[in-house]
């Protein structure tokens, strides 16, 4: 989707609809509010009329679709709720709302009425952003398997008005590097769906390679000979069922100054996760093949960063396998010799993410030697059972990483919380056979517990985990709670989140 700027009123403009936000009726009042007077009128009074009847009231997610008499086009009226919870969000919300209700209904152009989105906290910086944000998220399909598709917009753009004309040149800026930003996600959304026949840890380490190659990143790919000779045998182990070899990816962007933080984000890769010997059960394990996302989101950040030139240096690292039962899996039982030489006891085969990460964090804290360490993996069924669907949990040894991240988390709406790192965890962690097991007796706390086993491999360098097995993709069933911005299939959450986290590490840099 094209996203720019324009100077005119938007129910001037001849696009095929004109999206004006409305907020909820507060009171009895049922006079048109004054801010709806130039979308009444390119209604010729059908909004007035619309709006005495309480048609339109404002609520989130309402759509009310107005055919302008006058025959240019249609005035579209999204609800924005309550000025008293009106965020950036709601603002990203309601622009995929009205995206995803002109799909398929011969609408190419739209026209957003910049100042009906502006109010409170939302600045007409903030709210420019969030339109282009949740216009183009909201918009994405994955064609690439489907032979048809509905079409929809595919031009829009912030219109200013006489009320904002006079910020045009600082908006078209923004309005650029948020689609620039928007744009990279659907770039990697579109990897995340790819299903675990194409997306093998060997094409998921192609893939770096072209994105190294058309950025200038330096791409370390290791085989599954190379890791067996470097010590990471738990990368080997739980790739060893599958005829698909496991990869250890490296990615590196040398950052936009010469002093600045080294940022290593680490990421799980399992581009099918069955479960191993200690099979999963059938119903919807299809969903697995979105294991990846943690990877695949590395490759995402990293675009990010190298486009954006963010400040510090980022090392991107992506923990690739294949989990499958076979004569060659590796099996419960089995003690493991990761990268750092600490073993782990293998009780379960299904808790494979933090063993391959075990390799991925001792290795980049051990060759690196980062400032900070980031991962991000769908490592828990137990994180969606605490925080549901929608939202990651945050894990971190360090107030300010975490502050920051959550910092990060409200600026692009990618939900994330922070949970607790106990002792009790670390201790339930432990195994009398080797230095670690990767599946607890008590089986409660599994969030923390898959957290506190990770910390083992990134020792004292300050650290923050990621559990987003809720948040990266969405089912059909999720899909209707969730917000249009999230679109079936993989979200490629994190790469907002951490590509912002990036970004303020450029300017409010100590
Ligand atoms: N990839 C799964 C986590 C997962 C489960 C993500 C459901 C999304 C939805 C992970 O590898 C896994 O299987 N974890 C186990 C750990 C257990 C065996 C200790 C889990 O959460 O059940
Ligand atoms: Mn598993
Ligand atoms: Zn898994």
């Amino acid at each position: 989707m094209k996203f720019g700027v324009d100077r005119r009123e938007a129910t001037a403009a001849s696009a095929d609809a004109a999206a004006v936000g409305v907020f909820e009726i507060e009171g009895k009042d049922d006079r048109l509010p004054p801010s709806l007077a130039l979308a009444d009128k390119a209604s010729a009074g059908l909004l007035a009329a619309a709006w005495k009847r309480r048609e339109v009231k404002g609520k989130k997610r309402e759509l009310t679709v107005l055919h302008r008499p006058d025959g240019r086009g249609r005035v579209l009226l999204v609800g924005l709720g309550a000025h008293a919870d009106f965020t950036t969000d709601t603002v990203r919300r309601a622009a995929a709302d009205v995206v995803r209700g002109l799909r398929g209904k011969g609408a190419r152009t739209l026209a957003y009425q910049l100042t009906s989105f502006v109010d409170g906290p939302v600045t007409s910086s903030l709210a420019s952003r969030a339109l282009t944000d949740g216009s183009i998220l909201g918009a994405y399909e994955f064609l690439r398997y489907r032979t048809t598709t509905e079409g929809g917009i595919e031009e829009a753009a912030v219109y200013l008005g006489e009320d904002r004309v006079a910020e045009e040149r600082s908006l078209t800026g923004e309005v650029a590097e948020q689609t620039a930003i928007a744009e990279n996600v659907l770039w990697t959304r579109d990897i995340g769906n790819l299903p675990a026949d194409t997306a093998t840890p060997e094409r998921l380490a192609d893939e770096a390679r072209t994105l190294g190659k058309a950025l200038g990143l330096k791409v370390t790919v290791f085989d599954e000979k190379q890791l067996a000779k470097m010590g990471c045998g738990g990368i080997v182990a739980v790739g060893s069922g599958s005829s698909h070899p496991p990869r250890l990816v490296i990615l590196e962007y040398p950052g936009g100054t010469r002093r600045g933080r080294t940022v290593a984000v680490v990421g799980k890769g399992i581009t099918f996760d069955s479960g191993g010997i200690s099979l999963k059960p059938g119903p919807r394990m299809s969903e697995m093949k979105f294991d990846k996302s943690g990877a695949v989101a590395v490759l995402g950040i990293l675009r990010a960063a190298a486009t954006l030139k963010v400040a510090p240096r980022v090392i991107g690292v992506m923990c690739c396998a294949e989990n499958l039962p076979s004569g060659t899996a590796y099996r419960p039982g089995d003690v493991v010799r990761t990268y750092n030489q600490k073993t782990i006891e293998i009780l379960n085969t299904d808790a494979e993410g933090r063993v391959v990460l075990a390799d991925g964090l001792g290795y980049v804290v051990d060759q690196y030697k980062p400032d900070e360490v980031i991962d991000l993996a769908t490592l828990t069924g137990a994180s969606v059972v605490a925080l549901g669907d929608a939202m990651a949990g945050l894990v971190s040894t360090d107030d300010r990483l975490a502050g920051g991240l959550l910092l990060a988390s409200a600026a692009t709406g990618e939900p994330l919380w922070r949970m607790p790192l106990t002792d009790y965890a670390r201790e339930l962690v432990k195994s009398e056979l080797a230095d670690v097991r990767n599946s607890t007796e008590i089986p409660t706390a599994g969030m923390l517990t898959a957290a506190a086993f990770l910390e083992a491999f990134v020792g004292k360098t300050p650290w923050a985990h990621i559990d987003m097995a809720g948040p990266a993709w969405v089912n059909p069933v999720t899909r209707k709670y969730q917000p249009s911005y999230q679109s079936l299939g993989a979200t490629a959450f994190g790469v907002r989140l951490v590509g912002r986290y990036l970004q303020d590490l450029g300017t409010s840099k100590g």
